[in-house]
Order: structure tokens, then sequence, then C-alpha cells
């Protein structure tokens, strides 16, 4: 009996003490006295009535939101109190959120933006992964598309912009976006436009020949180097004499010249060079864009005979090519060419030296480089007939975001075992967790890396579908920021684009190829009567500039018709008088046309028609009115080719009238 007594007692006392432990454990939690000088600050700050008694009335305990859709509880708020209160003590954690718009705690919570442990109360648990600030940009990025938050994340802008710069999506799968593979030119027809040895010289340092380049540098070893080279110097290519047809004429035409006539043709070429406005893409001296290589050099990577054949027809050479064919008279062509290869043609004596170096190949270099090819994942971005892609080249980077830092293996590096100094670790030096990698180096900045860091741990694909505006499906089927663009202004229940949508107004899928983009933005945000008979009117809609030149730039870039695109566009403005006359004595268009005060109204006036329409555009359209207007009214009329060039250059100098 006194057992069974002594048993109790031991008993109750053992709850007792552990009723206190837990006592003194709530009263010891690391949330309370934040939330106890809270309630004190709130209670001596607090000015009217229902301040006091908010103040009063505050309770101590647990802050947990209750997020179903992630399937998570964020518990931060427990010592994070006063974040959403604006007037809250400006010391950490008791102080107010910055201004964060629409995405409210209750809905949002606390770590699909910063990441951490949402249920944990306890330092430095709840902060464990926490996102450090410099990289909280990346948050924004799993959720928004990057046009859509240009100004509010740059840093995660600006690493987007890097990655398509460098493709990492042609080797990586990225969150919610399709492998994007060969995004670098076609080299079946390598061994017609470069040597050995520049071509040794390229795959050793990239950055060498073009300061921009796009390409990372493998790391290569001397003895790989030389077996790519060989492997890639000596295919044959199916399409060699049909890209080369008029190589015999164009040399029998430069042989003919005598110097005179050269030196006219190089400063001519020059012109076109100018004129042509090679620059948009390309730059030369320093100046132009980027869309194309740097063509400083090009003369110490390939011939005249090569450039000139690849102005005849880029597509020809690569049919993925974005280089536009111009239509060029074997004179501009040679000329270009041969303005460019002197432009840059010179050697110093480093480069005569390694001229001496390995040109010839052995059987047995050129297996090894071809296995190579695929080894190194040269495959994902360069097209090569026999070489198929596999495709599985590198680790899915799609839920990188979600990766525990406890997962991944840092080897020896002196690396801190965080996700974000992982991946920057590995952006600056591909090799540090081993020697045996294969992911190219980049030789980035600083800053580049701390973008591209951004950029990636963006990438996560536990978004759930409410929230993730990247992917929201839109009405018309057109993905992105323009496709909720589309659907807020409804465009499409007054045009049809791509077979979809309204017939009150004009098919839209073909714009691209017949207005120009300056003329659309300020349209977008300005439209005005074109077709004066039309009873139906373009609304005016309130785009702001930048949601115009979103619009724009899709309209420009995806809405297009390869046949007009591929139409001659007479470029010769120097036949506009011709065109003039033409306008208003043979084919009196004047009838129905206004130009200025005079002519008809029956068609559109014409007045800034050289601002609005693309050239080719124009001259398809003369040929035949009906082909890509099938409701036109004008009527068809036989027009010939060069009348129509002369009118074309005629209407494309006006540019001038109403706004
Ligand atoms: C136990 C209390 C506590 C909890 C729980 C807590 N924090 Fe904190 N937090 C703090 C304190 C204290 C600071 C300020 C000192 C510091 O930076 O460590 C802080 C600072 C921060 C900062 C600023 C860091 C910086 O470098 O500027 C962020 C962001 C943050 N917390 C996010 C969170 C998130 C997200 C959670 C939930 C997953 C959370 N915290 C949970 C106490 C807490
Ligand atoms: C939509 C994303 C988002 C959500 C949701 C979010 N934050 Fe933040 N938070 C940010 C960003 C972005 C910043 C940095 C703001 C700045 O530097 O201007 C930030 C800053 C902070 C800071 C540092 C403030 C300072 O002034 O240094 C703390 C602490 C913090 N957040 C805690 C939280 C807590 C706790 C929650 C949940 C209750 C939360 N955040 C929810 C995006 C978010
Ligand atoms: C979990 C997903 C998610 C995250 C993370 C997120 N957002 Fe949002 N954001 C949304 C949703 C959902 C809306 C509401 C859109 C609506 O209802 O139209 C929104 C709205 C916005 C808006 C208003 C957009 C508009 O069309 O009016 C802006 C701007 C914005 N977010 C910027 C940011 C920034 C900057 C960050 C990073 C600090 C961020 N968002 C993080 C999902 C997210
Ligand atoms: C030529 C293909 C290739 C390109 C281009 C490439 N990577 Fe990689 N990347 C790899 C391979 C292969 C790995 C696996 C590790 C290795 O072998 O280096 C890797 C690994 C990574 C990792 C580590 C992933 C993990 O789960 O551990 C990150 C992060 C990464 N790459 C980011 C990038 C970014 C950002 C870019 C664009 C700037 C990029 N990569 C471009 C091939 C590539
Ligand atoms: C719309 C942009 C664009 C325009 C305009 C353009 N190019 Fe190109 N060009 C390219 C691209 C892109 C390449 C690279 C090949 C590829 O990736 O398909 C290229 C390649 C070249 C090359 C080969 C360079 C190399 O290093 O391999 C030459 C030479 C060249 N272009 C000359 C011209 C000339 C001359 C003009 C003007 C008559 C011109 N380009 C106009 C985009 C353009
Ligand atoms: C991530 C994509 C990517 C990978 C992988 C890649 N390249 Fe490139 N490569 C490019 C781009 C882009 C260019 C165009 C020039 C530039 O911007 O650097 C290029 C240019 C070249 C050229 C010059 C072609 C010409 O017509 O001017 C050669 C040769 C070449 N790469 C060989 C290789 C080899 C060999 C490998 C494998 C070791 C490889 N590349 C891997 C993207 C890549
Ligand atoms: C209420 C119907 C309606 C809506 C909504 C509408 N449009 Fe239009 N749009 C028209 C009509 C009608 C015309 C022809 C005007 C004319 O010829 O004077 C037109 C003309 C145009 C043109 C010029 C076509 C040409 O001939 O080159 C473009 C481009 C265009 N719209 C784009 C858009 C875009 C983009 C949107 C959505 C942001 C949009 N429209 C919304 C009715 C509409
Ligand atoms: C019988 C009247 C008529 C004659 C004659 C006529 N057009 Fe037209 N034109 C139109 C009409 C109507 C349109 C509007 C589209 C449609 O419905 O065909 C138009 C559209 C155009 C456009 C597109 C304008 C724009 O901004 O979209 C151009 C360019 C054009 N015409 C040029 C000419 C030229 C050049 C001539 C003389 C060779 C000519 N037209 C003769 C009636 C005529």
């Amino acid at each position: 009996m006194n057992k069974l007594r002594c048993l109790f007692a031991a008993a109750s006392l053992f709850l007792a003490a552990l009723v206190i432990v837990l006592i003194v454990m709530e009263y010891k939690t690391q949330w309370r006295p934040y939330q106890e000088e809270y309630k004190l600050i709130l209670q001596k700050t607090a000015a009217t009535d229902i301040q006091k008694e908010a103040a009063d009335s505050f309770s101590i305990g647990v802050r947990q939101d209750w997020l179903p859709d992630f399937n998570q509880a964020d518990r931060c708020r427990s010592c994070h109190i006063g974040i959403d209160n604006p007037d809250a003590p400006v010391n950490q954690p008791l102080t107010s959120h910055p201004a964060l718009g629409q995405h409210t705690f209750q809905k949002f919570g606390c770590t699909v933006c910063h990441a951490g442990e949402g249920y944990a109360t306890r330092l430095p648990d709840a902060h464990d992964h926490l996102l450090p600030p410099r990289v909280i940009e990346a948050s924004c990025g799993k959720c928004h598309d990057p046009n859509a938050i240009k100004d509010k994340a740059p840093t995660f802008v600006a690493g987007q912009k890097l990655a398509d710069k460098y493709n990492c999506n042609a080797c990586h799968q990225l969150a919610g976006k399709e492998r994007r593979k060969y995004s670098g030119p076609a080299v079946n027809g390598l061994p017609t436009k470069v040597d050995a040895v520049w071509l040794a010289q390229w795959l050793k340092e990239p950055k060498k020949y073009l300061p921009h380049s796009r390409m990372g540098n493998f790391l290569l070893t001397d003895e790989e180097i030389q077996a790519l080279t060989g492997y890639l110097v000596s295919n044959t290519w199916e399409d060699e004499e049909q890209f080369f047809i008029e190589d015999e004429a164009d040399e029998q035409f430069l042989n003919e010249l005598d110097d005179d006539a050269y030196d006219e043709l190089i400063e001519q070429g020059k012109v076109q060079f100018g004129r042509l406005r090679c620059l948009t893409c390309h730059s030369l001296h320093g100046r132009g864009g980027s869309l194309g290589p740097e063509l400083e050099n090009i003369g110490k990577k390939t011939s005249g005979r090569w450039i000139a054949a690849w102005l005849s027809s880029p597509s020809q050479y690569d049919s993925r090519t974005i280089m536009p064919t111009f239509r060029l008279t074997r004179a501009e062509r040679v000329g270009i060419a041969e303005y460019l290869r002197l432009e840059s043609e010179y050697m110093d004596e480093d480069e005569a030296i390694e001229e001496e170096s390995e040109t010839e190949f052995t059987l047995q270099q050129r297996e090894y480089g071809a296995k190579l090819f695929v080894i190194k994942g040269c495959f994902n971005c360069h097209p090569l007939d026999g070489v198929p892609d596999t495709g599985e080249f590198a680790p899915s980077l799609a839920d990188l975001a979600d990766k525990k830092a406890e997962k991944i293996s840092f080897g020896s590096a002196h690396v801190p075992h965080t996700l974000p100094d992982y991946i920057a670790a590995k952006l600056q030096a591909p090799r540090i967790f081993g020697d045996n990698l294969k992911m190219p180096f980049f030789d980035l900045e600083p800053e580049e890396v701390g973008r591209l860091t951004t950029f990636a741990l963006a990438q996560s694909s536990s978004i759930p579908p409410d929230y993730n505006q990247k992917t929201k499906p839109s009405d018309s089927g057109i993905g992105g920021e323009v496709g909720r663009l589309i659907d807020r202004y409804r465009c499409m229940s007054c045009h049809t684009i791509q077979g979809k949508g309204g017939t009150l107004a004009p098919d839209l899928s073909a714009e691209g190829s017949k207005v120009k983009r300056d003329w659309l933005i300020e349209y977008l945000q300005k439209p005005y009567a074109i077709k004066p008979t039309l009873v139906e009117r373009m609304l005016r809609l309130n785009l702001d500039k930048q949601e115009a030149t979103l619009l724009a730039d899709y309209i420009t870039l995806a809405l297009r018709d390869r046949n007009i695109d591929d139409y001659p566009s007479p470029a010769d403005s120097t036949d506009s008088g011709t065109g003039k006359t033409l306008y208003y004595e043979k084919y009196n268009c004047q009838n129905c046309h206004a130009i200025g005060t005079g002519g008809g109204y029956f068609g559109p006036a014409l007045d800034l028609v050289g601002r609005r329409l693309q050239p080719n555009w124009m001259n398809a359209r003369l040929e035949n009115v009906h082909r890509y207007e099938t409701n036109a009214r004008e009527p068809v009329q036989a027009i010939p080719q060069n009348d129509r060039a002369a009118l074309v250059s005629f209407l494309s100098s006006l540019r001038g009238g109403k706004k």
C-alpha cells in the first residue's frame, strides 16, 4: 500500500515538474520577449482611446499564417510582430515591412519570398536557409515574368538577360520553359569558313576573338582542342556547291577590275554597309548592336569569298540564322565583303608564329574530336549533320531554388555551405567542385555572378498555379506578360491573331511583316483612322509607353509572314522621282488616296505611309492586293516589277504629315 502511495506521489511530483518545465519553456520562448517589448511600446505610444484599448488587448502568443495553397505554416510573425503595422518601432524584428502591394501576409506568408523554416519559432532554426537580401529578388522571378517587374526587380531581370545571352537554357531545363537547343550557329559548313589555326584559338579562348562572345570557355586541354579542331575542319558539307554558287562569277568580276575600279568598289561597299544598317545587329570599331557577332576581326576569321557567299544567302549556310537576306547586286555584295575583309585584315607577329602550328590531323584525332563534340556538350548549341541532340547533358535547374544545401556535395572547396554561395561559386569557377565537370567558364564580372545567381534561385517548380503569374494561361493562348496585355485590352474581341479572335478589325497574324515598330508604338498609344471609310474604329486603349513597346516588340517579332519578309524590298530611294510620276500620271493612285490636301478618300491617306509600312510588304501588296488582305477593296492592277520598285521608293519617302 505504502509502495503504491509512494509511486503515486512520485508520479504526481514528476507531472508537476513537467508542467513547471513546460511553463518555464513557454515563458522562455524567444518570441515572447519581443512581443512583450512590442506590447509595451504599443501601450506607451497609444494616443487615442481606441489605440489604448488595442494595446491592452494585444495578446501574447504564437502567430501563425496557415497557407493551404503552399501546404505551409509560417510562424515568422511570432517574432516579426510589427510587420503589418506602419507605425511599428524600427528595431528588428519588430519593425514594419516595406510595402508589398498585393502580396498579403495572410495569403503569401513569408517563406515563399524569404525561404527559411516557416514552422520554427527559434533562432537560428527559423532563419535556416534564409535568402540573403542581395538575392531576395529571386523570389519575384519565381512567380513573375521579367517584363512585368522590370523596375521592381532589376537584379533578377538583369540576370535573366545574362541567362539568355549565355544560353543556360541550351543545356539546362529551367522552370516552366522548354530547353532551347541550338542557340549557336550551325557548324556543317565550318571548313569553308575558318581554318584550323583560327578554330584552335577560338576553342582555347572565345573572348579573345569576340570580346562579347556568348559561348563559354570549355577549359579544354591542348589535346582536346586539336582533336575537336581536326574533327570540325575535316567535315564534308553537302551544300557547299550551292552556297558558293556565285563564287566563280564573283571572282571573275573581281579579277576584271582595275585598281581604280577596285578602290571605288570598296568605297561603295563601305557606303552600302552604312546604308543597309548592318550596324543594327553588328558592331564595327566599337559601334553598333549585339544581335550578331562583332565584325572587327572578320578578316582574320574568314575570306572575302566566304563573306560574299554568306551575304548572298545566309540561310543557305544556316537555315536558322536571323541574319536577313539582303537583295544585293554582285558589285554591292563583293564590295561589302572586300570592305569588311580589308577593314580588319592585318597580322601581328604573334599570329604569324601560331600560323605554323599543327594543321594536319590523324584519323585518331578526328575520331576523338567527334566523341568530344558529344561529351563536351557542343551538340546542345551547334547543329551538325549526323550528331543527334540527346538532350540529357546537364542537370535540370527547374527546381534549383528548392534544393537543400545539405544535399549538395561541396567537396573540399572553401565555400560557405549555402545554396546561394554554391551557385555563385559554380558560376565563377565551374571546376571548383571537381576536375571532371563539364560546365563552361563564362568569365563573369562579380556583379554578373550576383545577377545570374539571383536568376538561378528563381527557378522553382513548386509555385501553386493561382500564384504563378508566369504560367497563368491567357485567353489568347499567348504566354507571359504580352498574353496578359492582349487579354486585358481584349484585342482579340476585334482582331484575329493566328486563326483565333474576332473579325471586326484587321487580322494581325502578319502585322509584324507589314508595319514598322516605331509607328506601331505610337499608334498603339494614339490610334487614328487609317482607313477613312471604315466604320469600326481602333479603340483608344490608354496603353502606356512601356505596354505599347512590349506589344509592338511582340507583334514585330512574332507575328510575321516569311513570304512577305522574303519579298524584295526595293531599297533604292533615288528612284522616288520616277515613282512620283508613275503615281500621279500612269496609275492615278490619287483617285483614291490623299497625300497632303489633294486626292481621294476611298483608300487611306498616304502622308506617312513611309513611316508606317514595310517596303517589302508594299511591294507584295502592289503585286497582288488580295494575296494578304482577302477583303481588300483596292482593285488588282497589273504593275510590272520596275514600276512597283519605283512606286515603293516614292511611298517610302512619304514620312511627314500628321502624327
Ligand atoms: C525567434 C524570433 C525570430 C523568428 C521566429 C524569425 N525571425 Fe527573422 N529576425 C529575428 C531577429 C532578432 C532579426 C534581426 C537580427 C538578425 O538579423 O538576425 C531578424 C531579422 C530578419 C530578417 C532581416 C535579415 C537581414 O539580414 O536584414 C529577415 C529577412 C527575417 N528575419 C526573416 C524571417 C523569416 C522569413 C522568418 C520565418 C521563416 C523569420 N525571420 C523568423 C528574429 C526572428
Ligand atoms: C512578396 C515577397 C515578400 C513577402 C511575402 C515577404 N517579404 Fe519580407 N521582404 C521582401 C523584400 C523584397 C524585402 C527587401 C525590401 C527592401 O530592401 O526594400 C523584404 C524585407 C524584409 C525584412 C527586412 C526589412 C528591412 O527593412 O531590413 C524583413 C525582416 C522581412 N522582409 C520579413 C518578412 C516577414 C516576417 C514576412 C512574412 C510575414 C515577409 N517578410 C514577407 C519580400 C517579401
Ligand atoms: C508566390 C508568387 C509571387 C511572388 C513570390 C511575388 N509575386 Fe508579385 N504578384 C503575385 C500575384 C498572385 C499577384 C497578384 C496579381 C493579380 O491579382 O493581378 C502579384 C502582383 C504583383 C504586382 C502588381 C502587378 C499588376 O499586374 O498589377 C507587382 C508589381 C508584383 N507582384 C511584383 C512583385 C515583386 C517585385 C516581387 C518580389 C519581391 C513579387 N511580386 C513576388 C505573385 C507573386
Ligand atoms: C554546355 C552546357 C552548359 C551551359 C551552357 C551551362 N551549364 Fe550549368 N551545368 C552544366 C553541367 C554539365 C552541369 C553539371 C556539373 C558539371 O558537370 O559542371 C552544370 C551545373 C550547373 C549548376 C549546378 C546545378 C546543380 O544542381 O548542382 C548550376 C547552378 C548551373 N549549372 C547554372 C548555369 C547557368 C546559370 C548557366 C548560364 C549562365 C549555365 N549553367 C550554363 C552545363 C552547362
Ligand atoms: C537582324 C540582324 C542582322 C543584320 C541586320 C545583319 N546581320 Fe550579319 N549576322 C547576324 C547574325 C545573328 C550573325 C551570326 C550568324 C548566326 O548566328 O546565325 C551574322 C553573321 C554575319 C557575318 C559572319 C560573321 C561571323 O563572325 O561569322 C557577316 C560577315 C555578316 N553577318 C555581315 C553582315 C552585313 C554586311 C550586314 C549588312 C548588310 C549584316 N550582316 C546585317 C545578324 C544580322
Ligand atoms: C551554350 C551554347 C554553346 C555551346 C554549348 C557551344 N557553343 Fe560554340 N558557339 C556558341 C555561340 C552563341 C557562338 C557564336 C559566337 C558567339 O557569340 O560566341 C558559337 C560559336 C562557335 C564557333 C564559331 C562558328 C562560326 O561559324 O563562327 C565554333 C567553331 C564553335 N562555337 C564550336 C564549339 C564547340 C567545339 C563546342 C563544344 C566544345 C561549342 N562550340 C559549344 C554557343 C555554344
Ligand atoms: C473594339 C475593337 C478593337 C479592339 C479592342 C482593338 N482593336 Fe486594333 N483595330 C481595330 C480596328 C477597327 C482597326 C482598323 C482601324 C483603321 O483601319 O482605321 C484596328 C487597327 C489596329 C492596328 C493597325 C492595323 C493595320 O492596318 O496596320 C493594330 C496594330 C491594332 N489594331 C492592334 C491592336 C491591339 C494590339 C489591340 C489590343 C491592345 C487592339 N488593336 C484592340 C479595332 C480594335
Ligand atoms: C480604286 C481605288 C484605289 C486605287 C486606284 C488605289 N488604291 Fe490603294 N487602297 C485603296 C483602298 C480602299 C485601300 C485600303 C485597303 C483595301 O481595302 O484595299 C488601299 C490601300 C493602299 C495602301 C495601304 C495603306 C495603308 O496605310 O494601309 C497602299 C500603300 C496603297 N493603297 C497604295 C496604292 C498605290 C501606290 C496606288 C496606285 C498604284 C493605289 N493604292 C491605287 C484604294 C485604291
